[in-house]
């Protein structure tokens, strides 16, 4: 019996040095840590159970029948955060540089099966190096098995990506399907082919960080939702992440203790908006206010920031928060605000997480950039991801409210439940001084004439109450008592129920 009992513990202490010491050693010389290592920091404490440590590859070619680590590259299981469950893989570079072979991916599929099954949350950490090159079709295979599985817990289930070294090839169509992508700065990067293919197939010369680091997907492709500066700090925000996630599209919100009085009021929110419309003021500092202990974890905070879009509490209980930001352009709605803001509403009305919309939004981005990258298709993607969204949506206009930006910000007629505005609201068809340009054109030679027919707009439409009197507004909320409103139409609304006539699925304008 003490023998089979040693000859476990050697199996397994094998198998946890992966690729051996010198690779290891690699590893922590990056910067970076092991699989196994990040899947301790990313768990509770004790809590990872490791399934198929023993799995070895199947390949004969290429001299593989000489070279077989157990795990395969790959480590996979199950633990908790915070007590709730959920399923993990991580690539273990050291093992084939994490690179993808049959076996590999059937241990993937497993726990993907699983996690859908149990109806948990999964994470992937990735840094390999694409599909096992001495494998060829069978790691080709594997991948679509990985990919169907990835569509298939699609808005059933939470998948989360955290990209922490190089993601290559087919690894990249796997966390490209999954609900977010978080990056490590420096020592990740994500791209379909590589510099060298890069520079034979077009000619041109990029480095990995020009060509898929954490800066580039962050800010101009927009692949990744956030990034961080270390493994540590990333794997503890992820921690962060999934305590703000319903386990499954039927689970309760996840809910906490809350010591944040919702009753009190802020007087500092009643002199937030300038006295010159014109002029910019910080959209988080109301968000901040609003939310639990101004606790706020921000989605694409780097990309497009003319809208902000994140998760916070309100009551202990997740609530997603897209705001228009008067800091960056005004806070216009141009083609990525649309995209970035469409996605998250999307990802909110997946899992019944309410969304709360603060609207300062003085229209659409004009222009022919905007036109021929396809405004209109995108900016319907975010009008039909609201509109579509049955979960509870509380809406503030704090300032402008323009045009069709109005309409598409969770207005009441795409189904707001709860539609509140400012006094400083100014709900219109346009700003004061274009709308008097356009119909009093004949004016526009003498500045006095145009100055009161300007002045005569605003004071007809600069205002919240034309569309209160219409019942498009439910209340015009003072400023101060802004986050005691927001709880109190969060709770009125964590019943409701609402229904869509049964489709296959919609055609979103992708
Ligand atoms: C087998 C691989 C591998 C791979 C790396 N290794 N990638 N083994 N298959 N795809 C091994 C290396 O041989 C090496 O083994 C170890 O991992 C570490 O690799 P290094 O190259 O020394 O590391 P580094 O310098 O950090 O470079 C990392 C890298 C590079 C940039 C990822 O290894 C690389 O370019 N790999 C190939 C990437 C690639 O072209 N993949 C195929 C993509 S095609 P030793 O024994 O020395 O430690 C694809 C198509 C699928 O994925 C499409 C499906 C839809």
């Amino acid at each position: 019996m003490k023998d089979v009992l040693e000859e476990l513990d050697r199996r397994r202490d094998a198998a946890r040095i992966g690729g051996g010491q010198r690779r290891i050693e690699a590893q922590h010389a990056k910067g970076k840590l092991t699989a196994r290592e990040r899947i301790a920091v990313l768990l509770d404490e004790g809590s990872f159970e490791e399934f198929d440590m023993f799995v070895q590859h199947r390949a004969t070619d290429f001299g593989m029948a000489d070279q077989k680590i157990s795990g395969d590259g790959v480590v996979t299981g199950w633990g908790t955060v915070n007590g709730r469950v959920i399923f993990v893989f991580a690539k273990d570079f050291t093992v084939f540089g994490g690179s993808l072979s049959e076996a590999h991916a059937e241990k993937m599929v497993k726990i993907q099966d699983m996690a859908l099954k149990n109806r948990a949350p999964i994470i992937g950490l990735f840094d390999a190096g694409g599909a096992r090159i001495q494998e060829g079709v069978a790691a080709l295979g594997g991948y679509g098995e990985v990919f169907e599985r990835n569509v298939r817990a699609s808005g059933v289930i939470p998948q989360i990506s955290l990209i922490m070294g190089p993601c290559a090839g087919g690894d990249v169509y796997s966390p490209a399907m999954t609900d977010f992508i978080f990056m490590v700065r420096d020592t990740s990067y994500m791209y379909v082919t590589g510099p060298d293919v890069v520079k034979t197939v077009t000619n041109e010369t990029v480095t990995h960080e020009q060509l898929g680091g954490a800066s580039i997907h962050t800010t101009k492709s927009s692949i990744a939702d956030g990034a961080f500066e270390n493994d540590i700090e990333a794997l503890v925000e992820m921690r962060r992440l999934i305590d703000l996630l319903p386990s499954n599209n039927q689970a309760d919100l996840p809910e906490i203790e809350c010591h944040h009085d919702a009753e009190a009021i802020d007087k500092s929110l009643d002199t937030l908006i300038p006295d010159n419309a014109n002029k910019p003021y910080d959209m988080k500092e109301l968000i901040l206010k609003t939310l639990d202990e101004g606790d706020f974890f921000e989605i694409q905070g780097a990309h497009a920031k003319n809208i902000i879009t994140g998760f916070g509490r309100v009551e202990g209980r997740t609530v997603g928060v897209v705001a228009n930001q008067p800091m960056v352009l005004a806070g216009v709605l141009d083609s990525d605000a649309s995209r970035k803001a469409a996605r998250f509403v999307r990802f909110c009305d997946c899992f019944n997480i309410p969304i709360l919309t603060f609207v300062d939004v003085p229209g659409f981005l004009p222009g022919t950039a905007q036109e021929y990258g396809g405004l209109i298709k995108h900016g319907a993607k975010l009008l039909f991801a609201y509109t579509q969204a049955t979960v509870p949506k509380i809406t503030v206009i704090t300032r402008k409210a323009y045009g069709g930006a109005y309409d598409v910000m969770a207005s009441k007629h795409i189904g707001g439940d709860i539609n509140y505005a400012w006094p400083t609201a100014e709900i219109a068809v346009m700003g004061a001084k274009g709308a008097a340009e356009i119909l009093y054109r004949s004016d526009l030679a003498d500045p006095e004439r145009i100055a009161v027919r300007i002045k005569e707009y605003e004071t007809r439409f600069a205002n919240p109450f034309v569309a209160a009197e219409r019942g498009y507004i439910d209340e015009v909320i003072f400023p101060h008592s802004t986050r005691r409103r927001v709880a109190r139409a969060l709770r009125l609304l964590r019943n409701k129920h609402m229904e869509q006539p049964w489709k296959k699925h919609d055609n979103i304008p992708l």
